[in-house]
């Protein structure tokens, strides 16, 4: 059943059951080796599938219920097919409370991947859930749009040092702060990816999208390709005028939690409109949020850096 959660809709089933896990894989074309994040209540349901420590506590306390995913070594009771076959276990406490409702009622952990076929965008809304899965659409709990709009950080406490695996709503420096000690982040691409095939599009319309750096160099190609859509994050990046249908800004007030609650849908919709290619710049990195947005649109497609 795919469910509303504050980040993006999950895709959700008893993490302990290989059968229901499988059939997850399944629906979303998956690759096996890919874990799932697991879905709890409380701090204290973690020792039910995981060995714990201080640094989760502590992230625990403070940060949940939310965006933030915290893996811990994953003991005997959870299945590897849920958690693609590694040690380890990523598990989240979800603010949403139709989310929370469910796991009340069930007194499940619950395996939710984003509720969207494999490396396509993740969903924000039951529309873009049933678009997604089309004939084969499960049930969905409608819980409107989601608050925050792009995925949980995800965050390695297995080890001695925390390490950020996947960045997100909630920044390093954040989590830095929080427990006065360093964190390795993620390195992000930094030269062109030479073959289209190989570059990590996670999370990609079905449109070829093309990731420009920043906006002089999209408004650059306006004039060249008059059947593109062109998305810019923030409305005072366009400097060209007129500004025609094509040309989008994300958010009107420049605000990055605006483009994180908006991003997806208006790659969706960009998609449905079947232009010839979608084409988009990153943001200024001011903050953790703008850094996790610029790591996701840099996965929707080929990524164009300047000479
Ligand atoms: O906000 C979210 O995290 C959403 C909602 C539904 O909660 N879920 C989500 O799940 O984004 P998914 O499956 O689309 O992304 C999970 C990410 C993947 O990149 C996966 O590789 C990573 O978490 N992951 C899960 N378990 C892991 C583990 N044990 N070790 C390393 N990475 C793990
Ligand atoms: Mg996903």
């Amino acid at each position: 059943m795919a469910i509303h959660t504050e980040t993006v809709y999950g895709l959700a089933a008893n993490a302990l059951s290989v059968g229901a896990v499988k059939k997850i894989y399944e629906i979303k074309g998956r690759p096996h080796q890919n874990p799932l994040i697991v879905h709890i209540l409380e701090s204290k349901n973690a020792e039910e599938i995981s060995y714990t420590n201080d640094f989760f506590y502590s992230l625990a306390e403070r940060f949940w219920p939310g965006p933030l995913s915290l893996i811990l070594p994953v003991n005997d009771k959870v299945p590897r097919i849920t958690t693609g076959g590694m040690q380890t276990v990523a598990m989240r406490s979800p603010q949403s409370n139709i989310f929370r409702d469910v796991l009340r009622k069930t007194k499940l952990p619950l395996a939710a991947p984003s509720a969207n076929p494999s490396n396509r965008i993740s969903p924000t809304c039951a529309d873009h859930v049933i678009s997604g899965f089309k004939n084969n659409c499960p049930k969905i709990l409608d819980g409107g749009n989601c608050s925050i709009g792009i995925e949980s950080t995800v965050l390695d406490v297995s080890g001695r040092k925390p390490v950020i695996l996947r960045p997100g709503p909630i920044g390093a420096k954040e989590i830095e702060d929080f427990l006065g000690v360093r964190i390795e982040q993620p390195s992000t691409p930094k030269r062109e990816v030479k073959s289209p095939g190989l570059s990590p599009t996670h999370y990609s319309p079905i449109t070829p999208t093309i990731v420009y750096e920043d906006s002089s160099a999209l408004i650059q190609e306006i004039e060249l390709n008059p059947n593109d859509i062109f998305i810019f994050p923030f409305e005072n990046m366009i400097s060209c005028s007129p500004i025609g249908t094509n040309i989008i800004p994300i958010s009107k007030t420049n605000d990055s939690t605006e483009v994180s609650k908006k991003i997806y849908s208006v790659l969706h919709a960009a998609d449905r409109a079947i232009p010839k290619n979608i084409r988009i710049c990153l943001l200024p990195e001011i903050n953790g949020l703008a850094s996790a947005l610029n790591d996701r649109i840099r996965r929707t497609g080929k990524l164009i850096f300047k000479e």
